[in-house]
C-alpha cells in the first residue's frame, strides 16, 4: 500500500537530457529519454506530494497530477530549478545535464563548403545546477538529491562526484549505449552525505525512485 509520507511536501524533479544547439538544426544532446526522471515524479505524487516536473526533451506523456514545465538547454534548466526550488522540500536532479555547450550558436544552419574540412567546435562550461543548489538551498531544511551516469569505476568516480557536488544524496548508476539509457529498469547505489550506502537491485525505475523518495523522507525535516 502506498503511504502519503510526502503529503504537504512540495518535491521538484528534472528529467530528460538537455540539448544545446549548434544552429537552428542540430544539437549536442544525450541518450536519456526521461524515464527514471518521470518515474521519481510518478511515485512521488503517488505520495501525496505537489510535483514539479522539469522535463528536458523528452517524449514521454505528462504525469496525471504533475506540473510539467518542458525546457531544452541546460541554461533554460536552470532557471526553472532555481524558480521552482524557491519553495521546494526537496530537489531531484535526474536530467541528463550537457556540461559543456557550443561556443557559438548559428543563426542560419552551418553549410558544407566544397573542398574545405569542418571547423572545429568549440565548447564552452554550463552552469553545474546541482552544486549551486546544493550549496545555496533556496530553502531551509530542502534535501538535494542528484545521479551519477557513469561508465567505469562507478563508485569511485560517484563518491568524488557526491563530495564535488555538495548535495544529501547522489544515486550513482552505471550507463552505456544500451545500458539505462531509455530502459524500463536500472539498478543503483544511493550514497549518503552522511556516509550511507544503499544498494538497490536491479528492477523497475519505480522502485529505484520509491528508495530515494524513502531516503529523503528520513531526511526532511518535520513539518
Ligand atoms: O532518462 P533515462 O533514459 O531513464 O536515463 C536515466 C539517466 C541515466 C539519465 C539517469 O538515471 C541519470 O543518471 N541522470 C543523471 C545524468 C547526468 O547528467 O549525470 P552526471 O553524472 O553527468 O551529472 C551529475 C549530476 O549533476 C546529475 O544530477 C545532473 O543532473 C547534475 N548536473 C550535471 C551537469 C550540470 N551542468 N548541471 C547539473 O545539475
Amino acid at each position: 500500500p502506498v503511504t502519503a509520507d510526502l503529503a504537504g511536501r512540495h518535491v521538484v524533479v528534472s528529467a530528460g537530457g538537455t540539448r544545446e544547439p549548434l544552429d537552428p538544426v542540430r544539437f549536442l544532446g544525450n541518450r536519456s529519454s526521461g524515464k527514471q526522471g518521470y518515474a521519481l515524479a510518478r511515485t512521488a505524487a503517488a505520495r501525496g506530494a505537489r510535483v514539479t516536473l522539469l522535463a528536458a526533451n523528452s517524449a514521454l506523456p505528462d504525469p496525471a497530477g504533475v506540473d510539467v514545465v518542458p525546457v531544452g538547454t541546460a541554461r533554460d534548466l536552470r532557471e526553472a530549478v532555481v524558480r521552482a526550488a524557491a519553495d521546494a522540500d526537496a530537489v531531484v536532479m535526474a536530467a541528463a545535464v550537457a556540461d559543456f555547450r557550443p561556443a557559438s550558436y548559428a543563426t542560419g544552419k552551418i553549410k558544407k563548403k566544397d573542398g574545405a574540412e569542418p571547423e572545429p567546435v568549440a565548447l564552452v562550461r554550463n552552469p553545474d545546477i546541482l552544486a549551486e543548489i546544493a550549496t545555496s538551498r533556496p530553502r531551509e531544511g530542502q534535501i538535494v538529491a542528484g545521479f551519477a551516469a557513469e561508465t567505469d569505476d562507478v563508485l569511485a568516480h560517484g563518491r568524488a562526484k557526491l563530495a564535488s557536488k555538495g548535495c544529501d544524496l547522489l544515486v550513482v548508476n552505471e550507463v552505456g549505449e544500451r545500458k539505462t539509457f531509455g530502459s524500463e529498469e536500472n539498478a543503483a547505489v544511493v550514497l549518503g552525505a552522511d556516509g550511507s550506502e544503499t544498494v538497490v537491485p536491479h528492477g523497475p525505475k519505480e522502485a529505484l525512485a520509491d528508495t530515494v523518495w524513502d531516503l529523503v523522507v528520513e531526511r526532511l525535516p518535520g513539518k
